[in-house]
C-alpha cells in the first residue's frame, strides 16, 4: 500500500495579500529581501559577510528613524516619550554590535579573497561610502563635512547628507530642550551654525553638573543623560569591535587612503557623542566649594 500523502495546492492569494504571496511574505517582503545577496566571490563565507553588513545597514536606518522621532518629541517638550524612544536606540545597539560575532571567524586570507573580488567587480570601495552610517553619526552630533566627498557619485544622498549636516543633531535638540526647561545653555550654543563641528564648553558642562547636583532632583533629566550615555557607549562599542575586527583581519596594511587602516581608525575612537555629558563627570558629585576661612 502506498501511504504517501498527496498534498493538493490550496487556493492561492488569501484576501488582502497580492497574488502569489501570503500575508506574511507580503508584509515582510521576504521574496525581495532574500533576493538582495549577490556574492562576488566563490568564498563560502561571503554570504555571512554580506548578511552581516546588510543587517547593520538596517539597524543604522532604524536608529536614524528613532533619533528623528526622539528629536520631534523633544521639540514638542515631551521628555517622557523622547526617553522611551531613546531607550529603543539603546536596545538596537545590542543586536547591531552582535553582528560582529557572525564574521569573527574571518582570517586575513578569508577577507582578502572576498575583498579582491569586490574590487575587481565594482572598483575600490570603503565603508565611508555608506550613507546610513554617516547620517546616524551626523544625527549623533559628530559633524564632519569632509565625508560628503564620498557621495559625489550619488547626488541624491549627497543632498540628503548635506541637509542633515546643516540641521540640529540630537544633542542640539537636547540642549535646546534644557534651555526651555530654564537651564543656562548659552545662546551662542543654541544659535550656532550646525554644519560645523560642535565645540564643547564649560557652560554646558555646568548645566549637566547642575542636573546631577542633587541625587533626587531632576530625575527625568538625569534619566535623559543616562540614556544618552548608554547610546554613546553602544556607538563606541561598535567602533571598538570594528577596530578589533580590522586588527584581526587586516593588520597594518594600507587601506583606502593609502595609509595604515588602523592608524586612520584609532583617532576616531575619541569621537564620543554628547561630549560635556562625559567631561562633566570629572566634577559631578564633588562637594560644594567651601570658603578657606571656614576650614578648621
Ligand atoms: C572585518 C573587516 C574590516 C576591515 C579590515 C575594515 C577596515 C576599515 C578601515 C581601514 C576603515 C577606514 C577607512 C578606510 O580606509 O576604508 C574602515 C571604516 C569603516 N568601516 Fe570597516 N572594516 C571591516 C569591516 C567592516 C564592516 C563589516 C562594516 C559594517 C558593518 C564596516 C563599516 C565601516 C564604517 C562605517 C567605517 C567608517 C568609520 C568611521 O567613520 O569612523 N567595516 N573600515
Amino acid at each position: 500500500m502506498n501511504d504517501t500523502v498527496k498534498h493538493e495546492r490550496p487556493d492561492p492569494a488569501p484576501a488582502g495579500a497580492p497574488t502569489g504571496q501570503t500575508p506574511y511574505s507580503a508584509w515582510m517582503r521576504t521574496d525581495m529581501l532574500h533576493s538582495l545577496q549577490h556574492p562576488v566571490s566563490d568564498h563560502p563565507g561571503e554570504h555571512a559577510w554580506i548578511t552581516s553588513v546588510q543587517v547593520s545597514e538596517l539597524y543604522w536606518m532604524l536608529i536614524i528613524r528613532e533619533i528623528q522621532i526622539a528629536q520631534a518629541q523633544l521639540r514638542a517638550d515631551d521628555l517622557a516619550q523622547a526617553c522611551r524612544t531613546l531607550q529603543r536606540v539603546v536596545a538596537h545597539h545590542e543586536p547591531l554590535n552582535a553582528t560582529w560575532r557572525s564574521i569573527a571567524w574571518m582570517t586575513p586570507t578569508d577577507l582578502l579573497s572576498i575583498l579582491s573580488r569586490a574590487v575587481a567587480t565594482y572598483g575600490k570601495d570603503t565603508a565611508l561610502q555608506g550613507w546610513t552610517y554617516r547620517q546616524m553619526v551626523y544625527l549623533l552630533g559628530i559633524k564632519q563635512a569632509e565625508h560628503l566627498q564620498h557621495f559625489m557619485p550619488q547626488p541624491q544622498r549627497w543632498d540628503q547628507l548635506n541637509k542633515v549636516l546643516a540641521e540640529p543633531s540630537l544633542y542640539d535638540d537636547v540642549l535646546a530642550y534644557l534651555h526651555r526647561r530654564g537651564l543656562a545653555v548659552p545662546a551662542a550654543v543654541l544659535d550656532r551654525d550646525f554644519s560645523v563641528p560642535y565645540e564643547p564648553g564649560k557652560a554646558v558642562e555646568q548645566v549637566w553638573r547642575d542636573i546631577y547636583a542633587g541625587q533626587d532632583d531632576n530625575l527625568g533629566l538625569q534619566q535623559l543623560g543616562e540614556t544618552l550615555c548608554d547610546i554613546a557607549e553602544g556607538f563606541s562599542t561598535w567602533k571598538h569591535l570594528h577596530l578589533m575586527a580590522t586588527r584581526r583581519t587586516f593588520g597594518g596594511r594600507p587601506a583606502y587612503f593609502g595609509t595604515e587602516g588602523i592608524a586612520w581608525l584609532l583617532p576616531t575612537m575619541n569621537e564620543i557623542p554628547f561630549p560635556e555629558l562625559w567631561s562633566a563627570r570629572g566634577f559631578i558629585g564633588d562637594p560644594p566649594a567651601v570658603c578657606p576661612h571656614m576650614r578648621k
